[in-house]
């Protein structure tokens, strides 16, 4: 990758040095190429000293370290962390999730601390540079700065005690030498990658490069055979706000290179809504709905999650796949659900609706479908993650009329298979014999941290249904998430000791 690079940006250099250099194949003591023993570390570390002597022996201001799987895409990087006028200062780098490049507190042993200040800082709802404990992967040096001559990665610090690991050992130099670290996050100014599990959540910036692609994918005909071994005529829908385009951009880059095909439907807007195109559209409150985690009733968004739903289930034909937008696949999913499909239609179950993404109200209470793997017959759940919905099952829902008795889809949903705990609502819903099943383990997962401010803002910022003077978000229903506990009356034995 660098000598391609270099062909093209070499002209743009004052000089470069070019050390090309066989990699170890193996480290002393290592049990697998993805083991860290720590003759590698010091691998690692012995290269960054290096690079740090030789900018040293020929004078240099400053040096950017940036690791390989780090992507600057703002081109005014290197300027704007300048003009910082820092020692140590990192542009904070951007992940689909909550990992970045910098830690807001450290362990007396040396490790990750978290702190209130991780997200705030990570999801700029704080904007500057800050003072932090640890920068790494991409980071500048001011090597004329006080205290500058003493940083080192190898050998470490004679003191040293903490994890033998370079960017430990780098912020302990840092911080025996008095130089304090800074991460900035004023701008975007590009992308890491996250370790640990793989999964389809690709970086926004790489979604520039097919955005053209992605376009046309989504005004594709929604219909599109799942496999060439089924014959099942199959929809699959993704559910988007239109104000959310980060999150379609991103589904559809990951449903792309599964090579779904995916039909975007737009979300009915709660907040687009007023309380007169809501009663234009037949939709009521359930009587007495409530919501014991917020002890509100339906929401604004809850009414557009819900029509949204809706209007797909009108649209099914034969079988639909729906996602909502802030789901990410677990390994192998399109392979997993076309085997779970071929095993449904082997055993000729009579499903209605399978969840692949959800929230198990009450672990280890469900029972397995025989013949069919990975499969169980769903009891109390939350969420709507995504789900496969058979035309018949659509139908059951339909003809329930739910619009005029409307409370959140994801309690709609085990209302209609006869697994809700709350006798007064399902006493409105006579036919709950809906077929309902689910992944186990599930095929898709929320996307966000719990944790992540989202998480909270997403009910936190919703207001009641009839109520047109309070701004209110999409859904309201991801409520376990935020910690609140419910009523004991509402939990089984099972789910309370969990809680
Ligand atoms: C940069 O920081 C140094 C202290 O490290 C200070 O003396 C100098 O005036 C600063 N330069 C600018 C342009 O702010
Ligand atoms: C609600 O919005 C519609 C347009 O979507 C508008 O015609 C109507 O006047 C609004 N009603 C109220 C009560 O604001």
């Amino acid at each position: 990758i660098l000598r391609e690079w270099l062909t093209v940006m070499q002209r743009f250099y004052h000089y470069v040095e070019w050390r090309p250099m066989d990699q170890p194949t193996s480290y002393a003591g290592e049990f697998g190429p993805k083991h860290w023993p720590n003759s590698r570390y010091e691998y690692v570390m012995k290269l960054k000293q290096a690079a740090l002597n030789f900018a040293r022996k020929r004078w240099a201001d400053y040096i950017l370290y940036a690791d390989t799987d780090n992507i600057l895409t703002n081109a005014e990087t290197l300027n704007l962390m300048i003009a910082e006028n820092k020692s140590v200062i990192a542009p904070m780098l951007d992940s689909p999730g909550a990992y970045s490049n910098f830690w807001c507190g450290i362990t007396p042993q040396g490790y990750y601390r978290r702190t209130a200040e991780y997200f705030p800082t990570r999801y700029r709802h704080r904007h500057g540079c800050y003072p932090v404990p640890m920068v790494h992967s991409t980071l500048l040096l001011d090597l004329r700065k006080e205290g500058m001559k003493k940083l080192a990665f190898y050998p470490p610090h004679e003191d040293y005690s903490w994890p033998y690991d370079d960017i430990i050992v780098f912020a302990f130099s840092c911080r025996a030498a008095e130089v304090q670290m800074y991460v900035c996050n004023k701008e975007r100014y590009g992308y890491l990658n996250v370790p640990g599990k793989p999964h389809f959540t690709l970086e926004d910036d790489r979604l520039n490069f097919v955005h053209v692609h992605l376009e046309s994918l989504s005004k594709k005909p929604s219909i599109r055979l799942l496999s060439d071994k089924s014959l099942v005529c199959l929809q699959i829908y993704l559910i988007n706000l239109r104000r959310r385009p980060d999150r379609r951009d991103r589904m559809l880059y990951s449903l792309n290179e599964l090579e779904v095909d995916v039909k975007v439907v737009d979300a009915i807007d709660g907040n687009a809504l007023n309380s007169s195109d809501i009663k234009f559209l037949g939709v009521d409150l359930l009587p007495g709905y409530y919501d014991p985690f917020s002890g509100r009733t339906l929401t604004k968004g809850e009414v557009g999650c819900f029509l949204s739903h809706y209007y797909i289930w009108k649209e099914v034909r034969e079988l639909a796949l729906i996602f909502e937008d802030d789901v990410r696949f677990e390994a192998n999913f399109k392979r997993r659900v076309l085997r779970l499909m071929e095993e449904v239609e082997q055993v000729e179950l009579d499903w209605d609706l399978i969840y692949l993404g959800r929230k198990q109200v009450n672990p280890g209470k469900e029972v397995a479908v025989e013949n069919v793997r990975n499969l169980v017959v769903a009891d109390y759940s939350y969420w709507t993650l995504s789900y496969a919905i058979s035309q018949q099952g659509a139908q059951k829902l339909l003809n329930a009329e739910p619009l005029s008795k409307m409370l959140p889809v994801d309690e709609f949903l085990p209302i209609m298979y006869d697994k809700h705990p709350n006798e007064d609502y399902k006493s409105h819903f006579p036919n709950r014999n809906l077929q309902a099943f689910s992944t186990r383990p599930l095929l898709v997962q929320p996307c966000q941290y719990a944790g992540d401010p989202e998480w909270v803002s997403d009910t936190e910022t919703s207001t009641l249904w009839d109520d047109d003077s309070v701004r209110t978000d999409w859904r309201g229903s991801h409520k376990t998430l935020k910690g609140a506990a419910p009523p004991p009356e509402m939990l089984s034995a099972s789910y309370r000791d969990e809680l």
